[in-house]
């Protein structure tokens, strides 16, 4: 493989399988996101993707994505375990989610992780040119940046957390804490969604290695880490694109159809994750249907559940659990032919999402914890008639960006009732300058301008960022 000059690292390669119709699998790229902000610099610059394909065992044979070239990274069974399932989604995922799910610590998962960080580290430190920028993603390879930097220590390092990165309180609690916070400081930038991390990380720094921290720089040993808020958006062009296409206006109208043409439609599209506060959503509703604030004569909810992480117990007990309360409110609740509950565990295309938001009166967006939560972005984006509100959680990243939406605590339930009612009821006016607002926001904030922002940061030389293309 030609040496890149640019080099994203991430647990998962921009692709998503697919079964064809005769049974064979195919490999597309990933739509929206990262992948295809990288696209538009990618096409200037020679780039290499390493990260794992998503199936265990040898990697299958991938088409390569235009300019970007992948360079797969493969697990064993054993390691999807322990380091994706375990270490990954069982001990930082829930703990860096304000612990709102147990952390499950075990010992043996810890050296899986570091090996397969270390094989990550080793695929980049291959493919990367001299002096390249190499970009790191998330929790899941937490420790590559100083991995990497023992590797090649010619190399411009760069670290972006997805998720939140949580206060002292709760990261003291990691067995391997000190370990962690080396791996991700041997970046030259770390990025993250919100300001607060920023501050977390200097704090933790400062409480476990002694290190000089101000909320934007920390020193350690001769470097000093550059650290920064950059909240990740969407491809608003692409979203606005879909919702535009006349198929998707046309499945748009035939949703409301079916859902009822005179009803108010209530809708939630998450993965299934415990940190996405399905049960509380489930909760407030059933309230509301017990207290006669809603009816299923004239409201329903549409909830999807995207299928995720299925063989971590944790997340086949909150399956388990959601269809138990779906079940019984659509019992008690429900009328022939006309569930208080529309549920949907599957995975969905993209263009009947966009037709879903479009076709939706009021979208709940509740997570107890949110990196950022990119499905609130993707509802704005779909609503080019400014029509629509959007019911969000204050503890997404989302909500710092996006303050004309209703707010909520979803820990609070009356909060949670009182705010879906008052979305429910709001006035045609007040939505549309709501919504106006957030369009105008996003407008100026898509993907781009986050993978510009951040590479340009990273880059104080200036090399990388004269081959970015101009918005
Ligand atoms: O939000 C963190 C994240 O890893 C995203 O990058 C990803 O889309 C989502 O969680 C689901 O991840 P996975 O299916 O790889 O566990």
């Amino acid at each position: 493989m030609r040496p890149s000059s640019l080099v994203v690292v991430a647990n998962r390669l921009p692709l998503d399988d697919n079964i064809a119709p005769d049974g064979a699998c195919e490999w597309r790229r990933s739509p929206g996101g990262l992948a295809s902000a990288l696209h538009a610099i990618l096409q200037q610059t020679p780039a290499t993707w390493v990260g794992w394909s998503g199936a265990i065992g040898p990697s299958p044979k991938l088409p390569s994505i235009g300019s970007l070239r992948l360079r797969p990274v493969t697990l064993t069974e054993q390691e999807q375990s322990g380091y994706y399932e375990g270490f990954a989604n069982s001990t930082l995922w829930p703990l860096y989610h304000d612990a709102v799910q147990q952390p499950v610590f075990q010992r043996e998962w810890w050296e899986t992780y570091r090996a397969v960080n270390q094989r990550f580290a080793e695929a980049a430190a291959e493919v990367a040119g001299r002096h390249a920028a190499v970009w790191v993603q998330d929790y899941h390879l937490q420790l590559v940046p100083q991995m990497l930097r023992e590797l090649r220590p010619d190399l411009l390092i760069g670290f972006f957390m997805h998720v939140p990165f949580p206060p002292p309180e709760l990261f003291m609690q990691l067995p391997r804490r000190i370990e962690l916070l080396v791996g991700m400081l041997g970046a030259d930038l770390v990025g993250f969604q919100r300001e607060q991390a920023g501050h977390n990380l200097a704090q933790l720094a400062q409480k476990l290695l002694g290190a000089e921290a101000t909320d934007d720089a920390i020193t350690v040993g001769e470097r000093t880490v550059r650290t920064g808020a950059f909240p990740v958006s969407i491809d608003v062009a692409e979203m606005r694109a879909l919702a535009a296409r006349p198929d998707v206006v046309g499945q748009a109208r035939q949703l409301r159809h079916d859902l009822g043409e005179s009803k108010r439609i209530l809708l939630s599209v998450d993965r299934l994750d415990y940190t996405k506060g399905i049960e509380h959503r489930l909760t407030a509703y059933r309230e509301l249907l017990r207290d006669g604030h809603v009816k299923v004569r004239d409201t329903v909810l549409v909830q999807v559940a995207v299928p995720s992480r299925e063989r971590v117990d944790s997340y086949r007990d909150l399956r388990d659990r959601i269809e138990g309360e779906v079940g019984r409110i659509n019992g008690e609740y429900g009328r022939v032919g006309e569930p208080a509950i529309h549920y949907l565990n599957q995975r969905f295309d993209r263009s009947l999402l966009a037709a879903l938001y479009q076709a939706a009166d009021v979208m709940v967006v509740t997570p107890l914890r949110d990196g950022m939560n990119l499905v609130a972005k993707e509802f704005v984006a779909a609503r080019e008639d400014e029509t629509g509100a959007l019911v969000l959680s204050e503890f997404a990243g989302a909500a710092a960006e996006l303050s004309a939406a209703f707010l909520v605590n979803p820990h609070d339930l009356d909060d949670l009732k009182q705010t879906l009612l008052r979305a429910m009821e709001a006035d045609p006016a007040d939505l549309s300058a709501r919504m106006r607002a957030m369009r105008a926001h996003l407008a100026e904030h898509d993907i781009m301008a986050w993978a510009r922002a951040y590479l340009t940061a990273l880059d104080h030389t200036g090399r990388l960022a004269r081959r970015l293309p101009r918005t």
